[in-house]
């Protein structure tokens, strides 16, 4: 039988604090297999994030992880010490986050974030790994690489800085990229690149993403699977042409029928005809 890339098992997520222990992520199962795309979508404060973070090993503070196993190709990721986290994080398991303006150090280049990050993993020469990102940052549709990697975040917009988060994060070719709603600041367009760059990414290399988006169109787009969490929970899962055309849980049919009364086509409940996967167009 085939290993999962990523296998998370009653994962618990606590805070801890004066007040005592509030758990905010509930017995959370789901696996992720080579190549395959699970999408992960639910309301704002459903948990997504904290469960990106505890996949890292990053959640800190008053944050952590109560219960559970995550397994990384079949072996334990709680537990590991942050020196092999290190190890991991980047080349095994890249991550895209949500806000692209807490990813970058602010006294620090865009060239000198993205050339750390190549050098710490491939035994490249500096200009051979300026040439490696200016080629990343081509592919994520930012043409003026080289003056690009002179800047400081702070010179540029959080579109442009989104787009070179995920130019870092593929560039290692990770097993598994988490990419924490990866095309919320961008345009159409540019979310579309985006999307075929990592559709791209999952058929030559076999990478494996773990894709969380509010958006049902981006998660139509890329995935083959879909879990839905509300309140901490997975409430469900399923493949994406089932989620979209026989939602079976009242919170994905809410909102699944949020997104199409957005998108002024009325209440899911009263659609007839034609499944509902066939409104969104697979790139
Ligand atoms: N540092 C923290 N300390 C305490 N509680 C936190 C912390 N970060 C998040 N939470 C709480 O954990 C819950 C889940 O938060 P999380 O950020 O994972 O939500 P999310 O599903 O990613 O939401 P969004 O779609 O808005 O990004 C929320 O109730 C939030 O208030
Ligand atoms: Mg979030």
């Amino acid at each position: 039988m085939n290993t999962p890339i990523l296998r998370v098992e009653g994962l618990e997520i606590s805070c801890t604090n004066k007040q005592g222990t509030e758990p905010l992520v509930h017995q959370l199962s789901f696996d992720i297999m080579g190549g395959q795309v699970f999408g992960l979508v639910g309301g704002s404060g459903s948990g997504k994030t904290l469960t990106c973070m505890s996949i890292l090993n990053i959640l800190g503070g008053t944050l952590a992880v109560t219960g559970g196993s995550i397994e990384l190709c079949g072996g334990q990721l709680l537990g590991k010490s942050p020196m092999e986290m290190r190890c991991i994080r980047g080349k095994e398991i890249a991550f895209a986050m949500q806000n692209p303006m807490s990813a970058f150090n602010p006294v620090m280049t865009i060239g000198a974030h993205f050339v750390e990050t190549i050098r710490t993993h491939i035994p490249l020469s500096k200009r051979e790994a300026i040439k490696y990102a200016v080629d990343y940052l081509n592919q994520v549709g930012l043409a003026n690489g080289e003056m690009l990697l002179r800047k400081y975040p702070f010179q540029l917009s959080s579109g442009m800085l989104q787009r070179v988060m995920i130019a870092m994060a593929v560039c290692l070719k990770p097993r598994l990229l988490i990419a924490d709603e990866p095309t919320t600041a961008l345009d159409t367009g540019c979310q579309l690149d985006i999307l075929k760059l990592l559709d791209r990414m999952r058929n030559q290399y076999g990478m494996s993403i773990l894709l969380v988006s509010h958006d049902f169109g981006v998660i139509a787009q890329l995935a083959d699977e879909v879990g839905v969490m509300c309140e901490g929970r997975l409430v469900e899962r399923a493949s994406v042409h089932h989620i979209f055309d026989s939602p079976e849980h009242e919170y994905t049919r809410a909102l699944l029928g949020a997104r199409r009364q957005l998108a002024g086509k009325g209440d899911i409940h009263h659609v007839e005809g034609g499944t509902r996967s066939d409104e969104y167009v697979r790139v």
